[in-house]
């Protein structure tokens, strides 16, 4: 059977994910839903216009949603549900000032995915990334395997891009790598980047990679301070979009994203940036690789600092 995925907000990160999810022409069906009237449907039509120029079959089906769970049907038999409903930042915001309002807003979206696409892996990105996962988890009550959260695959990609500038060379030879949370306590980790398999730290001195992960740990504050209005979306959707593929595909591709930690690291029972391998049934394990000791204290000291937050959500 054709494969289905559910993008929940079609704001700026919902509409362009939708896109790119169906210009992959892996899909049946792309639908995209907002509780704004006749926006999804109009993005919707929009985006198959396109589909004679860019070449692609999927059908995008666009969906509005009320108070009550009213229009969720269309989201029946999704395959995988990328929730980007929520306030963005404004300048000067952390991702921690959304907790509250997101909370109300990814918790009712939760609810109705579990009621109307039960068997849904479901990938979060809405902001505060961390404990907007675990809210949907506690919310749909699904396994933990099939709720994750985006963060790392993009915080990667800013790494990678700051090195790649730095050094101009092609992105493609540049391996990099972040854990940790989607926040202050991002841990970029420049033992795991090479650029054409040489270590980073042959290539740079030590204050010069320290920028760069200051820099990753700022990425999206730095563009929200260009834009004043909103944040980041198109390195996001690209990473939120490749995700979905990854599940859809069972893929089994090693990815940084924000998965239940059960004993690796030393680490349990949180939500974190970890490296997993994703596939059908969402995170199939939580790969573990060596750090060195700062980073692991680093790893650490992000879940502290979400644990305790993500103990907070479930009040929301
Ligand atoms: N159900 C569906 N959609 C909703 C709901 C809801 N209950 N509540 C709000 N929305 C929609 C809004 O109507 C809006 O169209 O979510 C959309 C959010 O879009 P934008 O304001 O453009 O924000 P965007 O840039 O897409 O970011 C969305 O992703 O990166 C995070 O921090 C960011 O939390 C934010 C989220």
């Amino acid at each position: 059977m054709g494969k289905k995925v559910t993008v929940v907000g079609a704001g700026f990160y919902g509409s362009t994910t939708a896109q790119r999810l169906a210009e992959y022409d892996i899909f049946e069906t792309v639908v995209l839903t907002d509780i704004i009237d006749g926006k999804p449907a109009g993005l919707a039509l929009d985006m198959n216009q396109s589909r004679p120029i860019e070449g692609f079959e999927t059908k995008i089906v666009g969906a509005t949603t009320g108070p009550n769970g009213e229009g969720y049907e269309a989201i029946e038999g999704s395959d995988v549900v990328v929730v980007t409903a929520g306030l963005p930042r404004k300048p000067g915001m952390s991702r921690m000032d959304l907790l509250e309002v997101n909370a109300k807003i990814v918790r009712q979206v939760a609810e109705n995915i579990a009621k109307y696409a039960p068997n849904a892996v479901v990938i979060v990105v809405s902001n505060p990334v961390d404990e907007m996962t675990a809210l949907a988890q506690l919310a749909t009550q699904f396994p933990k395997n099939r709720v994750f959260g985006q963060a790392g695959v993009l915080d990667t990609a800013r790494f990678t891009n700051s090195i790649a500038e730095t050094l101009a060379v092609p992105v493609k030879s540049v391996k990099a790598l972040t854990l940790g949370s989607h926040g202050d306590t991002m841990v970029p980790v420049p033992s795991r980047c090479t650029v054409d398999g040489k270590p980073l730290s042959d290539l740079l001195p030590a204050d010069k990679i320290e920028e760069l992960v200051v820099r990753t740990r700022n990425g999206g504050a730095e563009v929200v301070a260009l834009l004043k209005t909103g944040s980041a979306y198109y390195a996001p959707s690209a990473a939120a979009a490749r995700m979905a593929k990854a599940v859809v595909e069972d893929s089994g591709a090693v990815l940084p994203v924000c998965a239940w930690v059960d004993g690796e690291y030393g680490i349990s029972g949180v939500y974190l940036g970890v490296e997993a391998q994703i596939g059908a049934e969402g995170i199939k394990k939580v790969v573990e690789d060596k750090l060195t000791d700062t980073e692991l204290a680093g790893l650490k000291e992000a879940a502290e600092a979400v644990r305790a937050k993500q103990a907070d959500v479930a009040n929301l």
